[in-house]
């Protein structure tokens, strides 16, 4: 009876102190959706150093595929063991992994010793294990399993036993690099540093594809996952997924799930080497577990409920609770009197009783860890299902560490509680049965051919450094093209466009627009009302162009042009109109007034005979002519980046600049008068065709091409010409193939990687010669702060799923003082061609009536003789003692009776160098001189008139 009653009162106190541990499922739904907050809250940009769940981007894309090949090291440091590896992987239908390791201990005062002690600890293991391998000469390509918060290869902080100094915020690379190089006996090629969730994941996803989740629940705790990048703020891009690594184990660090957290577990917390760090990890990894039942024993036999209430040195030691033992304590299989001798073993004198408390303890702690963990898994689960957008989903979880794997019941319950929390979702757990090592070399296999391609590609990374440069030279070949001095030799050539402005609002009328010169060959009609508002109308057609016809005679092209414009006409029903006609010609032509563009030279895929050095209007002209079943009157060649400006200046007054990035690459921008030595006129602006493509044509961008470039330039239209505009327009086609990789072949990640290395320095490079545009744009204002739009059209700024946002970022970076929005031109050159031929014409018509209104202020030459004659008469009148009086023209004497004869010196000096000076001056005052009867009424005709 006595021994019952004492039963009894220990039940109850043994009772109270566990049911802290006892999670209702209420509480365990409040956790998983805590969980669920702290993952969204860790992927924003703003939680960036402030989230505890920290979500760190792995920059592993992908599962494996099966096309992983090669003979691999691998290291797993960071769990129980660690360890050395060799790994062989075959591709193909054979595919297949083997494996050799090695375990080697690292012992506690190096875990918590220096950084340069553990490294090179590490570096010896690795050396003992070539030595063992027989493969010591070999530098093998390395992955390092390294499990623990690392951002971007560096450590955030040692978790778990490690407690290295001079290790936080390092490189993990660059330590085991320099541990190498001090050992001074071997290299290796260090290609990726995984976490060991992440290389579970990879080792289940290569048995199977449907594995999207890591899980580790052995001395750590800790999960990955694969996120879409759309979810992931501060990661670029968002096509496919990534993985995350969530470092789940420090949830609760900023007191969120404190409110579950037992006396026990503070003195777990205290007594640990990183004290309010790793909450969760500490309730719910094997590291801490037994630890957790150890305060409870000494709190009960404080009590005097165990151990005759005797607290033995044993007892007292950090520690000694290992996973293995709780998983043994708590085996069924288990009598009581094993139980008595596993507590004997650790030094525990127990009785029966004292056996049958200390397994109900450890039941009561893994049993509460097991839930935790599984309603940190439903949060993952089910955001996995909502990203799907799913009822339903069916997910692998590949599962490593001693806890799962050992443990007798955690695995069933975090299965079941995971099924409780998270009922949608069917979870699959593969346990990983090669340790994270085989993931780890899975993903140095891929990684070592982007390593590769990083080498090849080295030299398209630019600095800033280097793009500023460029933007200084660019600045410099700008000047030098719009110096009448320069230019002639000039590469950038800086043509002027005879367009002074961009539309004001007040053109109207109806227009055809030709579009010739990009992907595609277009015909416009433009209709400008001005019903109330300025509105616009538009249809068009786009015409093939085969390349026999851009590569065959001029003579044939233009007939083609000629043709489909009488085509065009003929659907619009217009053949008997003679409309006004803008002709967007997308190549460098040199022009003295709207209506003439000489071309100076084909680029791009255009190679025409018999155009070079001719004007391209009469060309079109004389097709026409030739063809007779229609008329039509060229009023404008622009160039498309001017009918881009003019286009996106139709919606935005402060648009001054025009950009194409499609299939060739160009700029224009509206210069000051004053700067532009080839157009006489000081006053105002006029839009100049940089011709920006030809940049680097002198030889002045050797030191950035990269051997790729020169490939392509040799092989194309126009070697040694356009370089920059080659350097910018991606060649990936003819690099993919050098590097062997097909652009068909289903090797996306390599493809996806060079992608995005080439067209970086393609925006990147846009973004530099952009800069000195706006630079000089800011100058010319003399403004502090530039305000400006750019206009931009062509296919690989619209197309590419980053380029404009790389292009606006670096030229946010080049130039920051400036306030530049990018108007993405959505209707093509063609309205602005329109605008400018507007323009034309209605200059053109005032130029008519002005010459209408002034017909009588010009003079015949028989006039002019008639007025010669009477003039002479009139001045013999003035000079004759008889009718001077009465003469009109007085002619009055003066007395002053010679010109100067060169002896006077104190007079003569000034009077020689006032003439001297204005001979020499000449030249510059010619330009002012000439510009006076041109800004008055003494225009030329309408073929001379400029917009
Ligand atoms: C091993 C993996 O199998 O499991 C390690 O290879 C991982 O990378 C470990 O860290 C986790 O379990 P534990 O119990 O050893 O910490
Ligand atoms: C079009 C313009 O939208 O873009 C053309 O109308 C211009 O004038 C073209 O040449 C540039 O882009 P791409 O990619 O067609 O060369
Ligand atoms: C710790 C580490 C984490 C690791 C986990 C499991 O939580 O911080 O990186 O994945 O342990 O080993
Ligand atoms: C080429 C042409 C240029 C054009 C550009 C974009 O560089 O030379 O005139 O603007 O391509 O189409």
């Amino acid at each position: 009876y006595f021994a019952i009653h004492l039963l009894a009162a220990q039940r109850r106190r043994l009772d109270a102190a566990l049911a802290p541990f006892l999670l209702a499922p209420d509480t365990l739904r409040e956790v998983r959706d805590k969980m669920r907050a702290e993952l969204e809250y860790g992927l924003k940009r703003e939680a960036q150093g402030k989230a505890t769940v920290k979500m760190l981007p792995t920059y592993v894309c992908g599962t494996p595929d099966g096309t992983e090949k090669g003979k691999f090291l691998a290291l797993d440091l960071g769990g129980t063991n660690f360890r050395v590896l060799l790994v062989k992987i075959k591709s193909g239908r054979k595919r297949s992994v083997q494996m050799y390791n090695k375990i080697f201990a690292i012992p506690l005062e190096i875990m918590q010793g220096t950084g340069e002690e553990l490294f090179d600890h590490i570096v010896q293991c690795i050396a003992e294990f070539l030595e063992y391998m027989g493969i010591k000469g070999a530098c093998l390509p390395l992955g390092f399993t390294f499990s623990f918060p690392c951002r971007q290869g560096t450590l955030v902080g040692w978790t778990k036993g490690f407690k290295a100094t001079d290790c936080e915020g390092e490189d993990v690379v660059d330590m085991l690099r320099e541990a190498i190089r001090r050992r001074n006996e071997f290299d290796l090629d260090i290609v990726a540093v995984v976490n060991d969730t992440v290389g579970t994941m990879m080792t289940c996803g290569y048995e199977d594809p449907n594995c999207e989740i890591g899980l580790i629940a052995g001395t750590g705790s800790n999960v990955c996952y694969m996120e879409d990048m759309k979810n992931i703020e501060i990661v670029e891009g968002n096509e496919g997924k990534m993985c995350i690594n969530t470092e789940w184990g420090a949830f609760g660090d900023n007191g969120c799930i404190d409110h579950i957290r037992t006396k026990y577990d503070r003195e777990v917390d205290e007594g640990s080497l990183n004290p309010g760090k790793q909450r969760y990890e500490k309730m719910t990894s094997g590291m801490y577990l037994g630890e957790i039942v150890r305060q409870i024993l000494i709190d009960l036999t404080k009590q005097g409920l165990l151990f005759r209430g005797h607290i033995s040195e044993s007892l007292r030691k950090r520690g000694i609770f290992e996973t293995k033992f709780l998983s043994q304590i708590e085996s069924d299989r288990l009598a009581l009197l094993q139980v008595r001798r596993i507590l004997q073993q650790l030094g525990l004198d127990s009785t029966c009783e004292d056996s049958i408390i200390v397994k109900e303890v450890c039941g009561v702690v893994s049993r509460r860890a097991a839930r935790l963990c599984g309603a940190g898994l439903a949060a993952i689960v089910e955001k996995k299902r909502e990203n799907r957008g799913v009822e339903h989903l069916q997910i692998t979880v590949g599962v490593d560490g001693t806890l799962y794997k050992l443990h007798p019941h955690f695995s069933t319950v975090l299965r079941e509680t995971v099924k409780e929390l998270a009922p949608q979702c069917d979870v699959t757990f593969l346990l990983s049965e090669d340790g994270s090592g085989k993931g780890a070399a899975l993903i140095t296999a891929v990684a070592k051919r982007l390593h590769n391609i990083d080498k090849y590609l080295y030299a398209m990374r630019l600095s800033d450094e280097t793009l500023l440069d460029v933007m200084a030279r660019f600045r410099r070949e700008m000047k030098n093209g719009l110096s009448r001095d320069f230019n002639p030799t000039a590469a950038v050539k800086m043509l002027p466009t005879f367009v002074r402005s961009i539309p004001d609002g007040s053109e109207k009328g109806d227009f055809i627009a030709l579009d010739l010169g990009g992907s595609y060959f277009r015909i416009l009609r433009v209709k400008v009302s001005h019903e109330k508002k300025q509105t616009v109308q538009m249809e068009s057609e786009i015409y093939n162009t085969p390349e026999d016809i851009m590569h065959g005679s001029g003579t044939r092209l233009f007939d083609h042009v000629a043709e489909c414009l009488g085509d065009f006409m003929e659907k619009q029903q217009i053949k008997d109109k003679k409309l006004p006609v803008g002709f967007t010609f997308s190549f460098p032509c040199r022009q003295t007034k709207l209506d003439e563009g000489i071309l100076i030279t084909w680029t791009k895929r255009f190679k025409a005979s018999g155009v070079e050095g001719a004007d391209v209007v009469k060309l079109l002209n004389k097709a026409i002519k030739k063809r007779g079943d229609y008329d039509a009157d060229i009023m404008a060649v622009v160039n498309d980046t001017v009918g881009t400006m003019m286009t996106c200046g139709f919606d935005d007054q402060r648009c001054e600049v025009g950009l194409i990035i499609g299939t060739g690459t160009n700029a224009c921008y509206m210069e000051e008068m004053r700067h532009i030595d080839l157009v006489e006129g000081d006053e105002g602006r006029m839009c100049i065709n940089t011709e920006w493509g030809a940049f680097g044509d002198d030889g002045s961008l050797e030191d950035i091409r990269t051997e790729f470039d020169r490939e392509i330039d040799r092989g194309s239209l126009n070697p040694g010409k356009q370089l920059f505009e080659k350097m910018v327009i991606l060649g990936l086609h003819k690099i993919l193939t050098r590097l062997g990789v097909e652009p068909s072949h289903e090797d996306c990640i390599a493809v996806q990687h060079v992608c995005t290395i080439v067209s970086f320095r393609s925006a990147n490079l846009v973004a530099s010669t952009l800069g000195a545009i706006l630079n000089q744009l800011r100058d010319n204002k003399g403004v502090g702060r530039l305000r400006t739009t750019v206009g931009v059209d062509g296919s690989l700024y619209k197309m590419h799923p980053q380029y404009a946002r790389r292009l606006h970022k670096t030229t946010r970076r080049l130039v920051p003082d400036s306030e530049v929005r990018f108007l993405l031109s959505e209707s093509g050159s063609g309205k602005g061609a329109a605008m400018v031929t507007a323009v034309a014409y209605r200059l053109a018509e005032q130029h008519r009536l002005i010459d209408e209104t002034l017909a009588e202020f010009k003079l015949t030459h028989e006039q002019l003789l008639q007025v010669k004659k009477r003039m002479r008469a009139e001045m013999e009148a003035g000079l004759k003692k008889k009718t001077h009086d009465t003469a009109k023209v007085k002619m009055l004497p003066t007395f002053v009776r010679s010109t100067p004869d060169g002896t006077g010196s104190a007079t003569g000096f000034p009077v020689w160098g006032l003439v001297r000076l204005s001979r020499s001056g000449a030249t510059s005052c010619a330009k002012e001189i000439s510009l006076l009867p041109c800004a008055g009424c003494w225009l030329p005709g309408p073929s001379k008139v400029t917009a």
